[in-house]
């Protein structure tokens, strides 16, 4: 984790792009050490090794072995760990994207909706996109202004007519939508979400535009939405788009270009909202979204759209990922060893899994993963092993290592001799993993929130579930 100068150990800077070998070695102490030392004279092999410097990687955050074990003693595992200083440093990035006449950046929440981050983002400037009711519920609960909160929705909520009528801002993502504020709110300002006809995500399945995507409305149905308008008196002062989550930063760049072009089509709109999507790279060979290059022809294209049209548009987007990935943790215990013979493979399981880290099975997601030896005392040996590291779920697809987009391909990592009771650390946890798992799957418990402070004090952000908690709106029957 991000951490002031002050501290004894040396800094590790989130903003900047680092290789690893350049990282200071008291970054994760001793197990960091020997891991390095362990990779360095690693023969070549198809394992996926946990930490490296190829590609452009900005090193995911991890945190101090004393803080990790801290942590464990005081509040269990596995455990969320996030640091304030690393999500600062995000918002900060996202508040410097390059724009040519103003700038509202909004966090999509869904990938990290707990109310202390809501609070933490609002202070250093954001607004918020929500995908749901709840969630704008959820955000005016924490405290956050109605009127910093756009919904962008695949299902209008019920109570949508007085969240509007409070300031919530809304983009209608289908025809029906549209028809339905009209009917609700006549002559309402609205925006509009389309879908501008091309696509890209990390994944198939975080892709959510073209022509296999039922997210925003058509772009070819533009006279449609004109005519919905029309009939309802809305303005449509708003365009949006999002095509997906871990973008191609060249589709992402083309889908601006072609989203500029639709304002046209919409004389009154004042804002165009480009979505979130910038990659974030957990492990090496993945890349980091360079906000600054991928900003500046946006800006240009602003500014040529101003010279040609007078309207000087206000542009929005609305990263998740990129605000919260690598700003977060997943602290877990190993709590048995197993494996399948000679030629089979060597588990470890962990006490975490599906239930706060789904991405690996839904995605074939990839997380880093680092020991800490549970003994303090105790440096990691100079042997390595190929581990499969396994989750706590009685389900096979419940897996962390798996290949790259492909869930069901073992994959190992390699680390020093573990030992059971030791900690394992899976970094790039702060983005769509306690927002996003199979939760109470088997019964297990929802996993604290901590946030580690500018002075790497441990705070609470979210108890651990009890029992009572998980069951508390069964109703049983005699
Ligand atoms: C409408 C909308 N905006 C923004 C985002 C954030 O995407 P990311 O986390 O990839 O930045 C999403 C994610 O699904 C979304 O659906």
């Amino acid at each position: 984790m991000a951490r002031r100068k002050t501290q004894r150990e040396a800094v590790v800077k989130f903003s900047t792009p680092t290789p690893f070998s350049r990282i200071p070695f008291r970054l994760a102490g001793n197990g960091a050490r020997a891991i390095l030392r362990a990779l360095s004279s690693m023969p070549a092999s198809t394992t996926v090794p946990v930490s490296g410097n190829a590609g452009r990687f900005r090193p995911t955050n991890t945190v101090p072995e004393d803080i990790a074990r801290r942590i464990a003693a005081a509040h269990g595992t596995p455990a969320y760990v996030y640091s304030q200083q690393a999500l600062e440093d995000r918002a900060a990035e996202a508040l410097a994207f390059p724009n040519a006449h103003g700038l509202t950046v909004r966090f999509a929440m869904k990938a990290l909706p707990n109310a202390t981050v809501l609070r933490l983002f609002e202070r250093k400037g954001l607004h918020f996109d929500a995908s749901s009711g709840h969630e704008v519920r959820r955000a005016m609960f924490a405290g956050i202004a109605p009127q910093k909160i756009s919904l962008s929705t695949q299902e209008l909520p019920a109570d949508l007519t007085p969240l509007l009528r409070a300031g919530v801002l809304v983009n209608a993502c289908s025809l029906a939508q549209l028809d339905a504020i009209g009917t609700a709110l006549p002559g309402w300002n609205i925006g509009v979400r389309i879908n501008p006809g091309r696509g890209s995500g990390g994944t198939g399945k975080t892709n959510v535009g073209g022509p296999d995507a039922s997210f925003g409305i058509w772009h070819e149905h533009i006279a449609e939405i004109l005519e919905t308008a029309r009939r309802h008196r809305l303005n449509i002062v708003r365009v949006h788009t999002h095509i997906g989550s871990g973008s191609d930063p060249a589709v992402w760049q083309e889908v601006s270009t072609l989203n500029l072009a639709l304002m046209d089509r919409f004389p009154d709109a004042r804002t165009l909202n480009l979505g979130g999507g910038f990659k974030v790279a957990r492990v090496p060979g993945e890349k980091d979204a360079d906000l600054q290059a991928a900003g500046a022809p946006v800006k240009a294209a602003f500014e040529d759209f101003a010279a040609r049209t007078g309207r000087r548009l206000h542009l929005e987007i609305e990263p998740g990922t990129f605000l919260t990935a690598n700003c977060g943790v997943l602290l877990a215990r190993v709590q048995d060893i197993t494996d399948t013979g000679e030629a089979g493979r060597r588990f470890l399981k962990l006490d975490t899994g599906m239930t706060e880290l789904l991405r690996p099975g839904l995605y074939g997601a990839q997380h880093p993963a680092e020991i800490v030896p549970a003994d303090a005392g105790r440096a990691p040996g100079s042997a390595v092993h190929d581990y499969i590291l396994a989750g706590h779920c009685c389900e096979s697809g419940d897996l962390i290592s798996c290949a790259p987009g492909e869930p069901e391909r073992l994959a190992p990592v390699r680390l020093p001799a573990v030992r059971m009771g030791d900690l394992c650390l899976i970094g790039g946890a702060g983005a769509y993993c306690s927002a996003m798992s199979a939760k109470n799957y088997n019964s297990f418990p929802e996993a604290p929130e901590i946030l580690l402070d500018p002075g790497n004090t441990p705070r609470l952000i979210r108890r651990r579930q009890t029992l009572e908690q998980m069951i508390q709106n069964e109703i049983p029957l005699a």
